[in-house]
């Protein structure tokens, strides 16, 4: 290789990597946004309700809701949306913190505000951590003891989602304890994804809507059909798929490969970016 050719192609390597870490770092952002307004209309509608006593409003939006003499699963209830809006809200959180912890020199050099992202990041992962935990458990409770709308194919795929949030959780907080930061941080990504199952639900369907502008592949009352089965697994089957793919071009691949994904990631950011304003307009903003 001549020099010419040589600093080309590291010319090249470096605008690929910049092309991959603006991607992710924009897909993260949008998808922090819509995250907090999830947590945000959780917190209005749901905490606004419960501060006016009006238990109607609440069951008009839930399936089961609030059911007079059923106290253990009226407490599930109650606790699923205080530990949702904590979880949407603590989530992003984390990461950004284990971003700034993380991010340039070797921890002996670590700044001011490393160590107070350090210290932020320790207790906010374990609360992220339990609530990671308590969430799964009673919505697994809630799936087989009360029910919810939809099919048995949509009760298994939320059900599994559950089961990768409690595994996921307690593989992160391994490597974290262990030390190895490394894989701490891309089990801490697999989880957040998994965490974010049920949003990406939420935005995957009102970006299908946008698209058709009317309910396709699925019946709107009863909530079942071939797209919702599909959409019941994908919600973070699909997502963990993506990071997969980013880890590996990240690690191995040519600059070529490296832009074909930043560019995949910006065509994903833009769809996300689509049906978080259709939930939000179509979804949550009627509601607070
Ligand atoms: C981990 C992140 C999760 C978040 C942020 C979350 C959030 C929510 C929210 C906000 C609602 C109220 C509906 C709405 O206003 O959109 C809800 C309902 C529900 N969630 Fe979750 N959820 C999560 C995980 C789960 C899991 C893993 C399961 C099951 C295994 C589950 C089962 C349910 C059920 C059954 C309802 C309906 C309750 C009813 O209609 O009475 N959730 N969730």
């Amino acid at each position: 290789m001549t020099g010419v050719t040589l600093t080309r192609s590291l010319h090249s390597n470096a605008i690929a990597n910049a092309a991959l870490k603006g991607s992710a770092v924009l897909w993260f952002l949008t998808a922090v946004i819509g995250q907090w307004i999830f947590a945000y209309y959780t917190v209005v509608f749901y905490g606004g309700s419960a501060l006016r006593g009006d238990v109607e409003a609440v069951n008009k939006n839930l399936i089961h809701g609030i059911i007079s003499g059923d106290l253990i699963g009226n407490v599930m209830v109650i606790a699923h949306l205080v530990l949702a809006a904590i979880i949407t809200f603590g989530g992003p959180l984390q990461i950004i913190l284990g971003t700034v912890l993380t991010s340039g020199g070797p921890l002996q050099n670590i700044s001011k505000l490393q160590s107070a992202a350090g210290a932020v990041h320790r207790l906010n992962g374990r609360i992220y951590m339990l609530t990671a935990f308590t969430i799964s458990i009673g919505g697994l409770y809630m799936i087989w003891t009360r029910g919810t709308i939809g099919s048995f194919a949509q009760h298994i795929a939320i059900s599994l989602n559950g089961v990768l949030i409690m595994i996921f959780a307690a593989v992160a907080l391994g490597l974290a304890i262990t030390g190895n930061i490394e894989k701490h941080r891309r089990w801490a990504l697999r989880l957040f994804l998994v965490v974010s199952g049920v949003w990406f639900f939420r935005v995957g369907l009102m970006l299908w809507m946008t698209i058709h502008q009317r309910p396709v592949g699925y019946d709107p009352v009863t909530f079942t059909g071939p797209f919702l089965y599909f959409l019941a697994f994908a919600q973070y089957l699909l997502p963990l798929a993506v990071l997969e793919l980013y880890f590996r071009t990240k690690d191995k691949a040519s600059a070529p490969g490296r832009f074909a994904m930043a560019i995949t990631i910006l065509v994903l950011t833009v769809l996300m970016g689509v049906g978080i304003f259709a939930a939000f307009m179509g979804m949550w903003l009627p509601k607070i």
